[in-house]
Parts: C-alpha cells; sequence; structure tokens
C-alpha cells in the first residue's frame, strides 16, 4: 500500500463490481479520481508508471478475460453544471463519473430534449462519447459539444470538439488513435428546450401509442424506451452482460443484395449509402438464442446479448463470442466485430 496526499493506490482489487458481466478478475493496483488534481498528483507516483493502464468507467462495456497486471484508474468525477440557457436551448457540462441515466432523468425531467431515447443505458457520462452511444435512432453525437480529456502520459488537457472525436456507429477516435491514452473528464451537451421527437425506430411509436400517449412528450418517450428495454434486456444487477456483445454489420448495397438472395428474409435499416444488418438476426438464426455453454449463455429474448449466468468466466464467454463469430462467418460470410472492449 502506499500513500500520496490525494492519491490512494490499492492492491489486489477485485474487479467483480466493477464490470456489468460480473467477472471475477484482479486488478494488481486500482486508483480512483475525483478530481483533475487527482489524476496530475497520480502522475508523480510509481505506481503510475506501471504498464498497462487502464482507464474505467462504469465497466458496463467491458470483458476482462484475465487478471489485469497494471493500473487502474477508476473515473468517479461528478457534477453537473448549466454553462449556458436561453428560451431554445440549453448547455450542459457533466462529470465523466456521472451515471448516464441519472443524467438522462435529470434533463428529461427539466423538459430538456435530445437524450430521451437514450434512456436507461448503462455506464457513465465519461465512456458515452468513446464508442458514441446509440439507440432508438439517436446517437450521443446529435447532442454532443465537447469534452475534456487529460493525456495520460503528458498531463496536458485538451477540449475535443464534435469533429476532433471523429465519431462513427459506436465507434470514436479514442477507439482509435487515441485509444487508450487519455482520460476523459467532463462531456458538455447542448439539449433543446423545442423537442423535434424521434419515434421512427422499431416499435416505439407502437408502445407510445399502445400507452395511449397520443401528444407524447420527452417523458412519455423516455418511459416508453425504458419499457422496451426493461422487456428485452437483462438487468445487469440480476443477470451479468454488458448490452450488445457485437456491432451490427454494415455492407455495401451490393454485398447486402446478394445476402438478401440467398436470405429473403433478412431484416435490414439504412446507414447512408451502405445497409445495417441486425446481428442479433444473423446469431439468431444460427441457433445461439438461450443457448449455454456452462455459466456463459446467449440471452433467452435476444441473440446480441451474451450473459454470465452466475461463474462464468471473462475466457468462458470469449470462447462462446468466438463460436458465435465462427458460426456467422460460415453460414453468411459476415464477419462479427465485438462492440464490447475485451481486456
Ligand atoms: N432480432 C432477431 N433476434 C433477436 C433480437 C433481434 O432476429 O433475438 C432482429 C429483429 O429483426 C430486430 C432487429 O434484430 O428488429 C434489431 O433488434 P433491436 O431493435 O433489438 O436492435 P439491435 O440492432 O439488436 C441496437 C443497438 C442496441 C440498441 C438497439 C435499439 C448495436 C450493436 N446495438 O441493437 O444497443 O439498444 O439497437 O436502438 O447497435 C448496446 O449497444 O449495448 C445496445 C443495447
Amino acid at each position: 500500500m502506499s500513500r500520496t496526499p490525494a492519491t490512494f493506490i490499492r492492491e489486489g482489487v477485485s474487479l467483480k463490481p466493477f464490470n456489468s458481466f460480473q467477472i471475477e478478475a484482479e486488478a494488481a493496483l486500482w486508483t480512483e479520481i475525483t478530481a483533475e488534481p487527482d489524476l496530475l498528483r497520480l502522475q508523480d507516483t510509481a505506481a503510475f508508471q506501471q504498464q498497462p493502464r487502464f482507464v474505467l468507467g462504469g465497466g458496463s462495456n467491458i470483458l476482462f478475460t484475465q487478471n489485469f497486471p497494471g493500473l487502474i484508474i477508476k473515473v468517479r468525477i461528478p457534477g453537473v453544471t448549466v454553462l449556458s440557457e436561453d428560451d431554445h436551448e440549453v448547455v450542459v457540462r457533466a462529470g465523466a463519473g456521472v451515471n448516464w441515466d441519472e443524467l438522462v432523468r435529470y434533463a428529461t425531467d427539466r423538459g430538456w430534449a435530445g437524450l430521451e431515447n437514450l434512456s436507461m443505458i448503462p455506464g457513465e457520462t465519461g465512456a458515452a462519447p468513446i464508442q458514441n452511444i446509440g439507440a432508438y435512432g439517436v446517437e450521443l453525437e446529435s447532442v454532443f459539444v465537447s469534452l475534456d480529456a487529460i493525456h495520460l502520459e503528458s498531463g496536458d488537457k485538451t477540449v475535443f470538439d464534435r469533429e476532433m472525436c471523429r465519431f462513427g456507429y459506436r465507434d470514436s477516435i479514442f477507439k482509435k488513435e487515441h485509444k487508450g491514452k487519455y482520460l476523459i473528464t467532463s462531456v458538455t451537451l447542448r439539449l433543446s428546450k423545442r423537442p423535434q421527437l424521434r419515434l421512427e425506430y422499431g416499435n416505439l411509436k407502437a408502445v407510445l401509442d399502445a400507452d395511449g400517449a397520443r401528444n407524447p412528450d420527452i417523458r412519455d418517450v423516455s418511459r416508453a424506451v425504458r419499457k422496451i428495454r426493461a422487456s428485452k434486456l437483462p438487468d445487469p444487477a440480476a443477470t451479468g452482460n454488458a448490452g450488445s456483445f457485437f456491432k451490427n454489420p454494415v455492407l455495401t448495397a451490393d454485398r447486402f443484395h446478394e445476402l438478401s438472395e440467398r436470405h429473403p428474409t433478412v431484416p435490414s435499416f439504412p446507414a447512408g449509402n451502405q445497409v445495417k444488418v441486425p446481428a442479433a438476426w444473423l446469431i439468431d438464426q444460427c441457433g445461439f438464442k438461450g443457448k449455454r455453454i456452462g455459466d456463459a449463455g446467449v440471452h433467452e429474448h435476444h441473440a446480441l446479448i451474451l450473459v454470465n449466468h452466475g461463474n462464468a468466466t471473462g475466457r468462458d464467454l470469449l470462447d462462446l463470442a468466438d463460436a458465435i463469430r465462427t458460426e456467422v462467418q460460415e453460414r453468411f460470410g459476415i464477419t462479427l466485430v465485438p462492440e464490447v472492449n475485451i481486456v
């Protein structure tokens, strides 16, 4: 154990409470950051020189496949601040450690629109831009203004605007060139007081209609999204999971045409001039839904969600994911790419 004035480093910390898959793994070294100066002080410690290092948010998009041999930096930076507000919009900055869904509720309760379709996504605000979280036809990108980040090596602070983040489908520069290089401290979003509801995805409109919401507002939309998610996706508090395990493959129009000739029932969504195919459908067709190998399984209501039924290891889940990838590749000639961060 070592202690510096504001930085506390622990050894041999169980990661089970800190990953939504509820995988048992151990971090050799562990520290928590509640404000920017904590990180600057941490950089002066011997523990910080240990490699590898890993910045952990809510742990809701990660699969630990082994003990972590270096330092885990858990981000707990709190706070939501209104930076500006007028009759049309409000610009809010949230600390990276703010629970995402609490931020959604905070905004939605005040009638600030833009986050309602992103209700109930597990995880913390700082991780949201890394994979440009998305659901029900909306991606974080649409409300994003900027983020503050500190470079782990140099300690330099940079403000990344939307262009610098190079957002894509479940993608950003923080999954590519800047992977593992920065610690995001806060995220700034622009929310609207003149909502333009986005109801075109899946059965969102039907659920609102069934609930009798004839003139829905953003609270109704948030409620409907929560209802759909709760009916399809397992609660990570009860059953370990990390949401969608794979990204939905995006195919060229030609490639999709070929696929739909062979498989006329394949569902699809437009993605610019390409076509997105639900990975869940491909996996479902291969018969994996509800399957289980030991404690690693595929959720019974949704084929894209891998679950830990109790004591699965990260390896068990990875083996199951590999079996799925192989089968989908053989049957459809499509390579599934994990959405979850495998460590
Ligand atoms: N489907 C099946 N079998 C299943 C489940 C779905 O065939 O077991 C087919 C159906 O045709 C369905 C289609 O797949 O219409 C799409 O399913 P769903 O609407 O549940 O969406 P998804 O494409 O599987 C994506 C996101 C989710 C997000 C939903 C809703 C990705 C990787 N996943 O899932 O995000 O909540 O859309 O917008 O893009 C996450 O990223 O962790 C996540 C849960």
